[in-house]
């Protein structure tokens, strides 16, 4: 059994299309899926918290969300498709999990000290907490396998640690210790106006980031802005450190295209910057045009969507509950 999940923080952006998105189907040919739309971790996001909505933004944002996996392929009848907040074994088992994590290990998360550091002073303390929920999310459901980008690797180690640190201490196989599935390329993606950063649904500047909703015109302005380097002649060519820019654009489209970086180096010799964003904008459009078009013709059906919400909850509490039982039967 496989697990995955976005969360629904903003549009989604093509780095978790490629980082997990593209997979799901595929992958729910291969395995039984559960696929999570995280609205309790989107609430980290303290503008979210803080800044005074528009009536019924979270569930727009929600459906948003939904209607992307089902465009990219999601297929609810074979796939438990459901909402976080609508579980609320996710909320119990993250309790729970908060007494068997040490606060060190918490603080010691990249994301959290990237995060934290952009926020500044008022820290809220979900940031802190947010791999617990993820452990949570996960252990849950006795997966096997957990596919994610790579800034989230660490967030499973840290899963894995908390569920061995249980059963060891009740000497009983509680929860099942999940595996880290992370593609080879697409894992990675980086801002395409500082490629140092990873790209994120967050980043203030909107021009950093492709939106799986972006229209083709809005793509070849922000590809034309994106960073690449001064080598003249034009050297495309992966190498992360010295060539930062150039090659999250090989990487991008190495990902889009399924084809090893090493042949794309070979196909762009002697070409131009240009001739890279070129190809990179016209693939770019071949995959997400037919994915915009599934998009508003499942986006229209609200009721539809919320159908699969509940059943997919319905689906996903019973096997919750069944966790939570297990656990309470050491506990008490
Ligand atoms: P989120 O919404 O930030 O990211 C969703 C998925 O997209 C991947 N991703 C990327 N992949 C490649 N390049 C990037 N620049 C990039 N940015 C994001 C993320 O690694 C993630 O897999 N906290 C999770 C959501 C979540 C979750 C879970 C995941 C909640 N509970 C339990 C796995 C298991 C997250 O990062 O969401």
């Amino acid at each position: 059994m496989l697990f995955s999940a976005v969360q629904p923080s903003g549009l989604l952006t093509i780095a978790n299309y490629l980082g997990v998105l593209c997979h799901w189907k595929e992958m729910q040919d291969s395995y039984d899926c559960i696929y999570c739309i995280a609205d309790l971790h989107a609430m980290t996001a303290k503008k979210k918290i803080y800044k005074k909505k528009n009536k019924n933004e979270n569930i727009k944002t929600i459906l948003d969300t939904l209607a992307l996996y089902l465009a990219c392929g999601v297929d609810p009848n074979e796939s438990i498709v459901f909402l976080q907040s609508q579980v609320l074994e996710h909320t119990q088992l993250n309790w729970i999990l908060n007494c068997y994590t040490n606060l060190g290990e918490l603080f010691r998360m990249t994301q959290f000290k990237v995060k934290s550091k952009n926020e500044n002073a008022s820290i809220n303390s979900g940031l802190l907490t947010y791999p617990i929920l993820m452990a949570s999310d996960i252990l849950l459901y006795d997966v096997d396998k957990v596919l994610v980008g790579e800034d989230q690797k660490q967030h499973i180690e840290l899963t894995k640690k908390i569920a061995r640190r249980v059963n060891g201490i009740y000497s009983k196989e509680i929860f099942t210790i999940p595996s880290v599935v992370i593609t080879k390329s697409g894992s990675r993606i980086k801002s395409l106006l500082d490629p140092t950063k990873k790209m994120s649904k967050s980043d203030f500047n909107r021009n950093s980031s492709i939106f799986m909703l972006d229209n083709i015109e809005l793509i070849n302005k922000k590809f034309a802005k994106a960073v690449t380097d001064s080598e003249n002649p034009a050297n495309i060519s992966f190498n992360k450190q010295k060539k930062p820019g150039v090659s999250n654009l090989l990487e991008i489209l190495s990902a889009l295209k399924n084809i090893p970086i090493i042949e794309l180096e070979k196909f762009f010799l002697n070409k131009t910057y240009l001739d890279l964003k070129l190809m990179i904008c016209q693939t770019v459009k071949n995959k997400l045009l037919p994915i915009q078009e599934k998009y508003f013709l499942y986006r229209k059906d609200e009721e539809y969507l919320k159908d699969i919400l509940f059943r997919g909850a319905t689906k996903a509490k019973k096997r919750a509950k069944e966790t939570i039982k297990r656990l309470f039967s050491v506990l008490n």
